[in-house]
């Protein structure tokens, strides 16, 4: 089966039917029939505009894409392989229903130009979308944040315990990373938001059009100055998925903390049975899987990344077919970040942390032990000997089943003659988080800061 392309004239055969299913990207293409269409009806009042084509025509055309946009809609026309790509669809239907004025859309412009609109109208609101969705999440986080705030955990280096944090001071740490995701975002937007439309196939094109006019319809801020530029180059869609890759790195580590602290060995959370699956054959199981799923999306959004890079490497100017390919990638990247960034904030609001659990392990720890270290800094030791001897404290508290707070006043002079009654309190994991000083540090003070910092923050973003 073969049907005659638009492209057809310089031909004496139809593309085979082989040729055309592989080389067919309309199964995924056809995401961008809303942005191909809106593009068009800029193209052509433009068009009418500079004088082109008759308003009458662009009015007709205009009305025309109005009309498939409808039938794609509704599933009335079918989009399969055999019509090339989204582009070649509706341009055909176009013309199908209109007559041959449709055939007048694609004055001064060529499927090259016209793809990396449609990419960069999808990147605009797939950034949009991503952005209200980290906002949601820092809501969340914040809330959690601010719910909890007072509760101490112990926090981690290298997987063992180090010292002890606000567990608000843990879960904002997300939210700072998130929003430089955010931050990264708005820039990429930036870049993304130039019109490459009017570059034609690469040289631009001997109509009088006028670019500006359609970046100005379409909103975007200025066009892609160099034609040919503006038809080769993929690099607002590596952008993009550098910063979804990011934004997963940050995600998937706050869901294997999700996954780590749901564990019996660590019982500090557990997340609500609405968000965690059961086990096929062990029937006591409740498996944290949407927290591993997004650990492992974490790795097919890499992929993406690698896979633009990989396709867009030596090509030489300006479009070729292998950028295609990017699609793939695009969508997948964009769809991928999406859900995940959406599913594990519903995780985290449907998680509880067990405040018992945490007080009962930080009575048996010895994580104030940088404390003690600093209090005989303090008593003027030099800090490398004040870290020798509590290293000697700690040691004995672990041959002795003893935590750093269960020794007396005794124990703690056969270590140091410079201990008094006051290193007490610093023993204590609340006491000595009220110690700390530092700016951004886990003080109450200093999280609390934070606290006010985001909620005035969220609250003026949309
Ligand atoms: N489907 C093509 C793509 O996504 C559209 C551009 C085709 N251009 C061409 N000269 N064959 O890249």
């Amino acid at each position: 089966m073969s049907t005659k392309s638009l492209w057809g004239g310089r031909f004496k055969e139809p593309l085979s039917e082989a040729a055309l299913k592989f080389s067919s990207s309309i199964d995924l293409d056809k995401r961008l029939y809303q942005e191909d269409i809106d593009g068009s009806i800029a193209h052509v009042e433009m068009l009418a505009a500079c004088k082109i084509i008759t308003a009458e025509d662009a009015r007709r055309i205009r009305t025309g894409l109005r009309a498939v946009a409808k039938e794609i809609e509704t599933g009335k026309l079918s989009l399969s392989w055999e019509k090339e790509d989204i582009h070649m669809a509706i341009e055909k239907r176009l013309i199908q229903k209109i007559g041959s004025v449709g055939g007048k859309l694609h004055t001064a412009r060529s499927r090259n130009d016209q793809v990396a609109l449609d990419e960069r109208l999808y990147l605009r609101s797939a950034i949009k979308e991503i952005k209200k969705l980290i906002t949601h999440f820092q809501r969340v986080t914040l809330y959690k944040a601010e719910k909890y705030f007072g509760v101490v955990v112990p926090g981690y280096t290298h997987l063992q315990r180090a010292q002890p944090i606000y567990l608000s001071h843990h879960l904002l740490a997300y939210v700072y990373m998130i929003d430089r995701d955010y931050e990264r975002l708005n820039d990429c937007y930036k870049r993304v938001n130039k019109l490459p439309l009017g570059a034609a196939a690469l040289a631009g094109t001997s109509f009088p059009i006028d670019r500006a006019l359609v970046a100005k319809k379409l909103g975007f801020d200025g066009i892609v100055e160099n034609s040919i530029d503006a038809v080769s180059d993929r690099d607002y869609l590596i952008e993009f998925t550098s910063v979804c890759s990011t934004m997963m790195m940050h995600l998937s580590r706050l869901a294997e903390e999700l996954v780590l602290w749901s564990t019996r060995e660590f019982s500090f959370a557990s997340i609500d049975d609405a968000y965690t699956t059961g086990s096929s054959i062990m029937p006591q199981k409740k498996n944290p899987d949407m927290a591993e799923l997004v650990r492992g999306k974490t790795g097919r959004v890499y992929g993406d990344l690698m896979n633009i890079l990989t396709t867009m490497k030596a090509l030489p100017l300006a479009y070729n077919r292998d950028m295609q390919e990017d699609k793939t990638p695009l969508f997948d990247a964009a769809e991928t970040t999406r859900q995940c960034v959406f599913i594990l904030t519903h995780v985290l609001i449907h998680t509880k942390f067990d405040r018992n659990r945490f007080e009962e392990e930080l009575k048996n720890d010895t994580l104030t032990a940088t404390e003690v270290a600093d209090y005989l800094v303090q008593q003027d030791l030099p800090f490398r000997e004040a870290h020798e001897i509590t290293g000697k404290m700690v040691s004995y508290c672990v041959e002795h089943g003893k935590s750093l707070s269960q020794l007396s006043i005794r124990e703690l002079h056969h270590f140091s003659h410079k201990f008094s009654e006051d290193v007490l309190e610093l023993l204590d994991p609340h006491k000595s988080i009220e110690h700390k000083k530092s700016a951004g540090s886990t003080a109450p003070n200093e999280v609390k800061k934070q606290i006010v910092h985001w909620t005035r923050v969220l609250k003026q973003r949309k």
